[in-house]
């Protein structure tokens, strides 16, 4: 099967199953006009996550990793009114480009992307002591991934759950000793998550426009501490 094969059959599905929406095509168009790179998750890709924050009722949310805020309006997307979406997003022009991608969505009141080194904006969100988040997508630089999940597991609930994009990486996950510090970051996180009592989690390749890669997702069974 050839990646040709793969975006064709993601159009197809596209097309049947995807509403046209002019905030995330927007932002896609800005996003590729600012020289943003085009690593967003795919649009069916994009619902998947909305389907799975629409399904565990979730009221707010914790991405880490902005970029131009793609996988943002999808998550948001999901949320009530009065629901809460904090992005964490490291490269100024990325935040610039996405919150006003997010504002054309109308999504400004609900969404909050906080600019800086996500280790850094995590500890801040740790100290606030606000209540514990229902869904986190983790999907920044992936060598610091094991950590990004250590820290969201502090900041969850019985029931959060926990998505991390690009854990394939191509295959390439599963070389040891391998030279893509990318995939090697995904093992050193797939080895903690495998002996993490907290949590009950799988993984899945996936196909598709953006290549081979796949998802893990985690549901927190039991509590912190
Ligand atoms: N979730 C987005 C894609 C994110 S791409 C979507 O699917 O639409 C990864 C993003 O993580 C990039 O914008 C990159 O600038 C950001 N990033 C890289 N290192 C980071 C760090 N240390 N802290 C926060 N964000 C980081
Ligand atoms: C890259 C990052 C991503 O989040 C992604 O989904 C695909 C590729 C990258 O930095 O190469
Ligand atoms: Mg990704």
């Amino acid at each position: 099967m050839s990646q040709e094969r793969w975006t064709e059959v993601d159009r197809y599905l596209d097309n049947l199953l995807l509403s046209p929406d002019p905030g995330l095509e927007a932002a896609l168009e800005a996003s590729s006009a600012a020289g943003l790179p085009t690593v967003n998750v795919a649009p069916n890709q994009g619902k998947l996550l909305h389907l799975l924050a629409l399904a565990c009722g979730a009221r707010t949310i914790l991405e880490i990793g902005t970029l131009g805020g793609y996988s943002t309006i999808w998550l948001a997307r999901s949320l009530p009114s009065s629901g809460r979406l904090v992005s964490l997003e490291t490269n100024p022009r990325h935040a610039a480009v996405a919150r006003e991608n997010i504002a054309r969505a109308g999504l400004s009141d609900i969404v909050e992307v906080v600019l800086g080194p996500a280790l850094e904006s995590l500890r801040e969100l740790k100290a606030q002591h606000r209540p514990p988040f229902d869904l986190v997508f983790i999907d920044a630089d992936k060598p610091s991934t094991a950590e990004y999940f250590a820290s969201s597991l502090e900041m969850s609930h019985v029931g959060t759950v926990i998505i991390v994009d690009n854990v394939v990486r191509g295959g390439r996950v599963c070389e040891p000793g391998g030279v893509d510090s990318n995939a090697e970051g995904m093992r050193r996180f797939l080895d903690k998550v495998a002996v993490e009592p907290r949590v009950s989690a799988t993984a899945v390749q996936t196909v598709g426009m953006k290549g081979y890669d796949g998802f893990l997702l985690a549901v927190v069974t039991s509590p912190a501490g």
